[in-house]
This record gives structure tokens, sequence and C-alpha cells, in this order.
């Protein structure tokens, strides 16, 4: 077990660089698989969850090199169908792309139920309709999951998605693009992650377009060639730290990143009285005025997302006057809120709406992180509450920011990791 301990109530102030986004690394790790040789991904977050992915590659028969420089090196010419460990599987979500691949090369594929971080309900029905309509039978069984095409190889389809999933649009692209040929998605997800994982498989000689718009035309190829390729920033990283520094008066250059995707975040954090300079590849945001209360909806992208909405949290709970918070994508993400409580924050989430009646300020308490985005919300709270404050079950942190208390460390926060027994 490992617990922060953070004394807090001071500006963190300097430079931070974003990583490789993990929501695309998730992804286009798994996808290496698609193609026999070595690919070389660049840009890789140093996480948990990329971590657990490349130990699944490994366990199929993939060869993996991490370099310093944050490039991966993965050699897939021996790469075989396999069933991911169940332990694996059951700690991460995108665990599942590994079945998009295995149908797409080797038209088979077995994986234990996906696990991730609590939310509420995780179904992966609209990526079972994808692969029904491609061709695959599928059955659950002693929680695990088997899809089979019945065919040589799958086929192309045309598919509407009933619910906009990220997941679920990344997963049918993977599936379709090697299949006998044209598939058409629609009602797809549209984040950059999804971009990014299309521009992958472009890459090594795939034919996918439309990714980031509504509809996505994929057309089948018979092989791949292995390529290299980076990984783009992470949005929800830069979102993270780019509320700290909101949340402690800073002063933060955010390095690294592509602001078309913050867009919408900078746009929040504008609206709650945050002042951001913009530059091509970075920015700078600082706060000298109080913290103003607003309205937050989380939507698919180019909504608000779902992934920065405790983090907003916090800063309302912060703010002069009340926010409603309306979650739009998950039925249980406010779980920090209990946490938040222990600080002096005046809370009441319901299902997917929490009212936030902001504070002056909050109080150093002893929390426990939920699951990683709260986590790293908690991680806000305590830098701005004056005073020590411990978060423990960091693990969750740990899967989707790397080196963090390095990160915060050297913009001045006083935080370090405590290791129990
Ligand atoms: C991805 O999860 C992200 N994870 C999540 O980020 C993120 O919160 C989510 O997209 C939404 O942006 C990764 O990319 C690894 P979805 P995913 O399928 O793909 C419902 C983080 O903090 N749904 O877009 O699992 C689902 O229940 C993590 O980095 C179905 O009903 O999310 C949810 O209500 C947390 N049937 C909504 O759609 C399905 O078959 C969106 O889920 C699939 C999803």
């Amino acid at each position: 077990m490992e617990r922060f301990i953070v004394n807090g109530g001071k500006p963190i102030e300097g430079e931070i660089n974003i990583c490789g986004a993990k929501n695309s690394a998730v992804a286009i790790l798994p996808a290496t698989i698609l193609a026999k040789g070595t690919c070389t991904i660049e840009n890789v977050p140093d996480i948990a969850d990329v971590r657990l992915l490349l130990h699944i590659l490994q366990s199929c028969g993939a060869s993996v090199d991490w370099h310093d420089d944050g490039s991966v090196i993965i050699d897939t010419s021996n790469a075989v169908s396999c069933e991911p460990p169940a332990e694996d599987a059951r700690k991460l979500r995108a665990a599942y792309y590994f079945l998009g691949v295995m149908l797409a090369r080797f038209g088979t594929a077995r994986i234990a139920l996906p696990g991730g971080c609590d939310l509420g309900p995780r179904p992966i029905d609209q990526h079972l309709k994808a692969f029904s309509a491609m061709g695959c039978d599928w059955k659950v069984e002693h929680g695990t999951i088997e899809v089979k095409c019945r065919y040589q190889r799958l086929h192309g389809a045309h598919i509407f998605f009933d619910t906009v999933s990220v997941g679920a649009t990344i997963n049918a692209i993977l599936a379709a693009s090697m299949a006998e040929g044209k598939t058409v998605l629609e009602n797809v997800a549209r984040e950059p992650h999804i971009v990014d994982v299309a521009n992958f498989i472009n890459s090594m000689g795939g034919d996918v377009r439309g990714a980031g718009t509504d509809v996505i035309k994929i057309r089948g190829v018979d092989f791949f060639r292995p390529s290299e390729y980076s990984v783009v920033p992470d949005q929800i990283e830069a979102g993270t730290y780019m509320a700290a520094a909101v949340a402690t008066k800073g002063d933060i250059t955010i390095l690294n990143i592509i602001p078309k995707h913050l867009e919408v975040i900078e746009d929040k954090l504008i609206r709650v009285g945050a002042e951001i300079d913009e530059w091509d590849d970075s920015l700078r945001i600082t706060r000298r005025g109080p913290l103003y209360s607003t309205n937050l909806n989380t939507k698919p992208y180019p909504g608000f997302p779902t992934d920065m909405q405790p983090q907003l949290a916090v800063l309302l709970s912060m703010a002069n006057g009340t926010s409603i918070v309306n979650e739009g994508i998950w039925e249980s993400r406010f779980k920090y809120a209990d946490e938040l409580r222990r600080m002096g924050a005046k809370i009441e989430a319901d299902g997917k709406q929490a009212v936030i009646e902001g504070v002056r300020k909050l109080m150093p308490a002893d929390m426990r992180a939920p699951d990683l985005r709260a986590g790293a919300a908690l991680v806000i709270a305590a830098l701005a509450a004056e005073g020590t404050s411990r978060i423990s079950d960091v693990k969750y942190i740990d899967r989707g920011y790397e080196k963090i208390v390095e990160k915060l460390t050297a913009v001045g926060a006083d935080i370090r990791r405590e290791i129990l027994g």
C-alpha cells in the first residue's frame, strides 16, 4: 500500500511536460499485433496501465523493449492468438482491445470480461454489436468472453452504434481494419484518441477515413507493415495540471500539448477564473482573482470530458456560489464527494448530478482515492488546502499519471509518496 503526503496551501509555479495520451496508448499498443514485425511507438506514458498492456503483449509472444526516451519497440513476428492472462484483463478495461486485434488478425479471440475503474455498469454490448455485424458469434461463460468469426475473415458491415462509445468505436475500427470489404461506422466517438488510433493504423498501410467525425469508413486490408508512430499528448493529464494551477493560484506553463484538444477544458477553466496564454504546443495558466461557480455538463467529445469532471468539481467546491454538475457519461462518478466532504466541501451527489455550494477554503484531511481521476482530484484539493493531507490507494492514480509526485515537486508542491508496509 502507498499513500501521498501533501502539505498544501501554496501556489505551484514552473513548467510541466505532458506525456503521451493514456487512452491512445492503451489502444495503439495492442494494435501493433495487426502487423508482423517491429513497430516503434514513441511518447508512450510510463504508467501502470501501459505496463500491464505490454505484459499482455509479451504473453501473446511479442517482444517488448522500452527505451528511456519513452519509446517502446514491439516485435510481433512471433505473436500468436492468445487469451490475455485473466488477472491482467480484469484490472484493465482497455484489455478488450485485444478482442478487435485478435479477430482482425486470427479470426478468433478470448478474454476475461474487462475490469477498470468502478464508474458504474460498464457493458460491452456495442462492441459485440459491431463484431456480430462483421460475421462473428460470441458467448460468455465463466467470466470469459469468446468471439469467433463464422467465415475465413471478418466481413465489412454498416454499423450504427446505439450509444456513443470510445471503446466500441476503437474496437470496431481494429476489427474492421482487416475485414473483407468496406465498413461504415455511425454515431461514433470523436475523441482525439480515436483519431490517433486511426492515424496509427493508416501509418501501417490501413485505410481508415473520417475518424474525429460522426461517420468513419474503413476498407479492410490483407496485411499491415510495421511502422513508427508517436502518441498524441494527453489532454486529460494536461487538464489535470491546469486545474491544479488554478486551485493553488499558481503560475504553470504546460509543455507538449495540442491546443485544439484542450479548447473545451480551457473554456471552462477561464469561466471559473483562470487566465490562459496559448502558443503552438504550450500554454501558460494562472489565477489571480476569485473562483467563480458555474454549471458543468459532461458529454462525448467535443463536449466537456467526463475524465475532467472530478478535477473541475474541486475548483467549484472553493468557488463563490453554487454549481450544478451533470455527469452525462457514467452512472457513478461522484465517489470523490465523500472524500471532499472530509475537507469541508459542501457537495451533495445523487446518481448523475451533484450540487456544489462553494466554501471559502478546504481543510486538510485523510482521504482515499476511489478511482483514477477522482484520485487526481483529491491531489488537487490537498494542494489547495493549507496543512497536511494524506491520500491512500494511490495505485489508482499511478494507473494514469506518469511521475505525478516528481512533476508536482518540480513546480514547488510539497508532496511525497510513502510506502506503508
Ligand atoms: C473510455 O472508456 C476511457 N477509457 C474512459 O477514461 C472515459 O471515461 C470514457 O472512454 C468516456 O470518454 C479508455 O479509453 C481506456 P465508453 P470506455 O465506451 O471506452 C456506455 C479514464 O479515466 N457503453 O465511451 O469504457 C458506457 O456504460 C477512463 O481515463 C455501453 O452502454 O467508455 C458509458 O455509459 C475512465 N455499451 C458510455 O457508453 C458499450 O458497449 C461511454 O462509455 C460501451 C459503452
